[in-house]
């Protein structure tokens, strides 16, 4: 295979972390657990987060926090992503973290849009109040001590309210290691297209630590024109590596430089190694959730994500959406042409949360002003409750 001439980015260091390729596995809640992060490591290089965990419950040592923190031995470095509201409860929770060795890199999740979580101004809604975002930032860069804190964020809360440049500089000056942006705003949801001239402008804003952009990276190609238009000095890669954990190794050969011109990617699996992926999926979730049951209950999530593209009929794919068993998966994959080839740019492309633009629900008066009021606390009190991610 020919090689590109130039490598289109370093290897990329968070703190005291050295990366050979700059790549980061998005977290993602319900995805990005020990199960998923192993696969995708397999077959690639970089960091990989877990999926958020909320700050008090996790200061609270709730049974399903503490199974989300767990990392398999292979795991290293090992990643957190933590979402909290209160400056307090997020400095408890990285200390627990940094005392009991549990974690090598800490990130902190500011992008949730979730109406739940806005509405009581948390994720995306909490950099507008940039006081607390900054004694959330500071009390944890402190609590972290060497282990390196990053923070990822939204653009902002709509085209009118953006905080991300606000909140990047903050975030430097408080010593974070890199600041990750999902180039939408709160009110674009999922929708349209990341705008990626934000990075851009974020990597022009924050100049003394990284800055890694996120948002629609389908491919390897995709990831190094990210790089190539932003200046980032990494990429964040979430919803195109659902079913195709093998897009980390895409991604690994992209950046080292090893794809050709024009190459879409190595990874082109066949019917059968996306079945015997499946299959490793669900038996890593069964260990994960020291179930077989739990774990054959989540895999069902992700079968239309792994056999998009592929000659896989709609009674089948209803079947695997109700697998109970490893047993009945594997009756279940048995009944597959496993030889039917890699189907081309059916399999490929976007995947996952899409939606349309939404007005974010956001506390009364959350606007009117930068700093937190009295009413501003009340509402946030509850704001880490019943949270789902980003
Ligand atoms: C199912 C799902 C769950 C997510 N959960 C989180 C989360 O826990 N923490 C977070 O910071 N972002 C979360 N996100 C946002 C992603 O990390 C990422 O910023 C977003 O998907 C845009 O990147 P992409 O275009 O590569 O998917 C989630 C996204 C999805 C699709």
């Amino acid at each position: 295979m020919s090689t590109t001439t130039t490598l289109p980015a370093g290897p990329l260091a968070i703190g005291g972390i050295e990366l050979d390729v700059p790549v980061v596995l998005a977290p993602m809640a319900g995805i990005t657990n020990t199960a998923f992060r192993r696969l995708c490591r397999e077959f690639g290089a970089g960091l990989y987060v877990s999926e958020m965990i909320t700050s008090r419950a996790l200061v609270e040592r709730t049974p399903e926090s503490m199974r989300l923190i767990t990392h398999h031995e292979s795991e290293t470095p090992r990643s957190i992503q933590l979402y909290g509201v209160d400056p307090k409860t997020v400095a408890e929770a990285v200390t627990m973290l940094v005392a009991e060795d549990r974690a090598d890199h800490i990130d902190l999740n500011f992008g949730c849009p979730v109406p739940k979580v806005t509405r009581k101004g948390g994720g995306s809604a909490l950099p507008w109040k940039t006081g607390l975002f900054r004694d959330i930032v500071e009390g944890a860069v402190r609590a972290a001590g060497d282990i390196p804190l990053t923070v990822k964020m939204r653009k902002g809360i709509d085209a009118d309210h953006l905080t991300y440049l606000e909140a990047g500089r903050i975030a430097e000056g408080a010593g974070v290691s890199a600041v990750a942006l999902h180039a939408r705003t709160a009110a674009e949801f999922y929708s349209g297209q990341a705008d990626w001239s934000a990075i851009t402008k974020l990597k022009e804003t924050v100049t003394s630590v990284p800055v890694l952009g996120n948002g629609d990276i389908w491919s390897a190609a995709d990831a190094l024109r990210m790089v190539d238009e932003t200046g980032c000095d990494g990429v964040v890669v979430g919803r195109g590596c659902l079913g195709r954990p093998w897009l980390f190794g895409d991604l690994a050969a992209g950046f080292r430089g090893e794809l050709a011109a024009g190459d879409e990617g190595l990874f082109r699996p066949s019917l059968g190694q996306v079945a015997q992926t499946f299959r490793r999926h669900a038996e890593l979730l069964a260990e994960f959730f020291d179930s077989e049951e739990r774990g054959c209950r989540d895999i069902r999530k992700h079968v239309a994500w792994y056999f998009k593209g592929y000659p896989v009929g709609g009674d089948l794919r209803a079947r695997l959406a109700t697998v109970e068993s490893l047993a009945m998966l594997d009756d279940l994959l048995g009944t597959l042409d496993w030889s039917m080839p890699y189907p081309g740019e059916g399999a490929e492309g976007p995947r996952g949360r899409a939606g349309t633009p939404k007005n974010p629900t956001l506390p009364e008066g959350w606007l009117d002003s930068q700093e937190l009021i009295g009413h501003d606390r009340v509402t946030l009190v509850d704001a880490e409750l019943d949270t789902s991610g980003g």
